[in-house]
């Protein structure tokens, strides 16, 4: 049975329906950053003292870290967007008596698993379905090579962690992965030694910058070719300190290809976070003819923070690329399949590849894309590493969310470009990272 039709068994299912729209119009401000809020929680957890976290994310991923944090022995309070996080340093976490439940979220079983390695005592992490499914190899071997003792069922969670004294390494990441990297230098904060890693592609950065506020030194070479090496030094203490997470750019990304691709629009969107490393998409969406600007652009907590205007219409420049690979396409990952969308929408179509990752994220996402986009009718290729999209006029349909969250997002922007009305099945898993989008979406779509 495929790895989508096993998860769909076990879901209880709840429609939405969107009808198409005309334009969309507003100001809005979107939740807190999924990936920023989830290290907030993490290095809090292991700093010595009292840390403050506002506009944390209201994501049912962000959640569950929380809640493994708990199990650990580790008092938070939430109220909701602030949280306050009372911990005792990198040992102050305590044997769980129950299994740690990250749920659907990757990020929290991946960046834990470090954390968890370097601890005193045995513990076991476990998710659902989709997350059990996952692979973790990715994070057991170069655990496992720093000295860390884990139990995996062939290389997927659970994963029992028994916490054993760790040796630095220098690891080169296989993949181009921020939850892989992360995961290492978490672990390497309690190895003897300096921990290195090495990305060939720089990907998000978000606990490089947030170990620097908790006081640690993590020292950052650009190599030869685009690569860099991340260093940080075990044995050190974390200073507890307050973070303000700013919006969450990837959330932003489907409001900006909805007010892209529906002429008229104009929408203000205040305090994203704009880090490099993941701001990517404002710069193809730019480049793909979509009229975006930033203003007000700040720094919150070693964060970038701008506010974003989108402008409705896409007037493609001649020479703008209708194929995207390389680099770019592992800085826009979870944007991948709103790009797929706009691509319907755009004189040449648009071709994506380089971007296998996507068919081991929540769901095969290339093959979701493909399957719900041919539901609305659009003429789309399916490659193993990605997919190209024709210019095609889209018709309400019924589409099947396969569990993920980014997936139901995407339809439900589809659904406003479509002739007739669309039901997205299984919508609700929208709330993994953007319980409020449904709400958000129908206040501004006109
Ligand atoms: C994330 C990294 C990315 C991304 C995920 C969040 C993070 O995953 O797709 O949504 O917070 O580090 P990979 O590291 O697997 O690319």
């Amino acid at each position: 049975m495929s790895r989508q039709s096993g998860r769909r068994q076990i879901k209880i299912s709840v429609a939405m329906k969107i009808s198409p729209s005309k334009h969309i119009e507003g100001a809005i401000s979107l939740p807190g950053d999924k990936s920023i809020s989830h290290r907030a929680i993490m290095l809090a957890s292991i700093a010595e003292g009292d840390s403050r976290i506002s506009n944390f994310a209201s994501s049912v991923d962000c959640a569950a870290t929380i809640e493994c944090f708990r199990r650990l022995g580790i008092s938070i309070e939430r109220n909701g967007n602030d949280v306050s996080v009372v911990a005792k340093g990198k040992h102050g976490l305590t044997a769980p008596t129950q299994p740690l439940e990250c749920g659907n979220s990757g990020t929290t079983m991946r960046l834990l698993a470090g954390i968890l390695a370097g601890q005193r005592f045995t513990s076991t992490m476990t998710g659902d379905p989709s997350l059990r499914s996952r692979p973790m190899r990715r994070i057991i071997d170069p655990l496992q090579a720093m000295g860390a003792n884990i139990e995996s069922v062939d290389g997927n969670a659970p994963l029992a962690i028994s916490g054993s004294p760790l040796r630095a390494i220098s690891y080169e990441l296989p993949v181009a992965s921020a939850q892989v990297k992360s995961c290492v230098l978490l672990a390497g904060l309690y190895a003897d030694g300096t921990t290195k890693v090495v990305e060939p592609i720089p990907t998000r950065d978000h606990t490089e910058r947030m170990l620097r506020g908790f006081g640690v030194d993590v020292s950052v070479n650009e190599l030869a070719g685009g690569s860099r090496e991340i260093s940080v030094r075990g044995g050190v203490e974390l200073r507890a300190t307050n973070i303000d997470v700013p919006g969450d750019i990837s959330s932003a990304a489907f409001f900006l290809v909805a007010a892209a691709c529906l002429p008229g629009s104009q929408l203000l969107i205040k305090n994203v976070g704009v880090n490099p490393t993941r701001a990517a998409i404002l710069e193809v969406l730019q480049n793909l003819g979509a009229n975006i600007r930033t203003s007000n652009r700040r720094d919150a907590g070693g964060e970038p923070v701008a506010d974003i205007v989108a402008l409705g219409g896409l007037s493609k420049p001649e020479d703008a690329t209708d194929t995207m690979r390389g680099s770019i396409v592992a800085n826009l990952i979870d944007e991948i399949p709103i790009l797929a969308v706009l691509g319907t929408q755009l004189d040449d179509g648009l071709e994506i590849r380089d971007a296998a990752e996507l068919r081991v994220k929540e769901s095969d996402r290339i093959a979701s894309v493909v399957q719900n986009l041919k539901a609305m009718g659009a003429d789309v290729e399916e490659f193993d590493d990605g997919l190209r999209v024709h210019r095609s006029r889209l018709r309400g349909a019924t589409i099947d969310s396969f569990g993920d969250h980014r997936i139901a997002m995407t339809f439900g922007v589809a659904a406003l470009l479509a002739d007739g009305e669309s039901e997205i099945v299984d919508a609700e898993c929208a709330s993994v990272s953007f319980p409020e989008f449904y709400q958000t979406l129908s206040e501004v779509a006109r």
